[in-house]
């Protein structure tokens, strides 16, 4: 089912406080984040509330295969939006690298991943896995698609600069998660979050697979 929420600011206030619960009832949680615009005001909802996050270990979906200094990184964005702007150990946030099998080992060790928030994309895809993604896939070394990268062009100005791979969790990696939040805003994102959620489970349509997963929560606003 799709929560549809009032306004942006309410539909960042409302991961944001799940964040919060879950931090406040398990410290030793494990996170998975995402980036780009969505999860924007969630961060910084998130960082006025001095929750504690010595004891937090989180896992980022998704990073360019790009300089990690560049100021369009995941890594910058997760730095400036939320890791120093708390109290969290930069030794427990970790971003997809290679080999790829060792960060599924990270993820592993940590005993897995309690709480995974995800935007999706205007082709369906959630992290960086595109249209036609094994749903059994793990974190790996993927092209980036044609709308894709137009979408993402916003960012680094031109199509041509912005980046055309990434490492990106798997959809198999991404199921695991214990409980799992899908966030989307603007009407542009209605049409495919209905077909991902209502529609047939396919790996033409990547979110789909949610479908299948028993603790899930989405939360849209236009
Ligand atoms: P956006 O990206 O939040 O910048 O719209 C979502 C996504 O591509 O997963």
């Amino acid at each position: 089912m799709i929560n549809v929420l009032k306004s942006y600011n309410e539909l960042s206030s409302t991961v944001a406080n799940i964040i919060k619960r879950q931090l406040k009832k398990h410290p030793l949680s494990k996170l998975g984040l995402p980036t780009g615009d969505t999860p924007l005001g969630m961060y910084s909802k998130l960082i006025k509330k001095e929750l504690d996050w010595k004891h937090v270990i989180t896992f980022n979906l998704d990073v360019y295969l790009m300089d990690v200094d560049h100021p369009q990184s995941y890594q910058m964005y997760m730095r400036g939006n939320l890791f120093d702007r708390t109290n969290i150990y930069p030794d427990h946030t970790h971003f997809p690298f290679r080999p790829t099998s060792a960060f599924e080992d990270k993820i592993t060790e940590s005993m897995g991943i309690d709480l995974c928030i995800l935007g999706i994309g205007s082709n369906g895809h959630i992290a960086f896995n595109e249209p036609g993604s094994s749903f059994k896939s793990r974190t790996r070394v993927v092209t980036l698609s044609e709308q894709t990268i137009q979408d993402n062009s916003r960012f680094f100005g031109s199509v041509d600069d912005t980046p055309k791979q990434a490492i990106t969790m798997g959809l198999g990696t991404i199921m695991e998660s214990k409980k799992i939040i899908l966030i989307a805003n603007g009407d542009h994102k209605l049409n495919i979050l209905n077909v991902a959620m209502n529609g047939e489970v396919t790996e033409d349509v990547p979110a789909s697979i949610l479908q299948k997963h028993d603790n899930v929560e989405v939360y849209y606003c236009d």
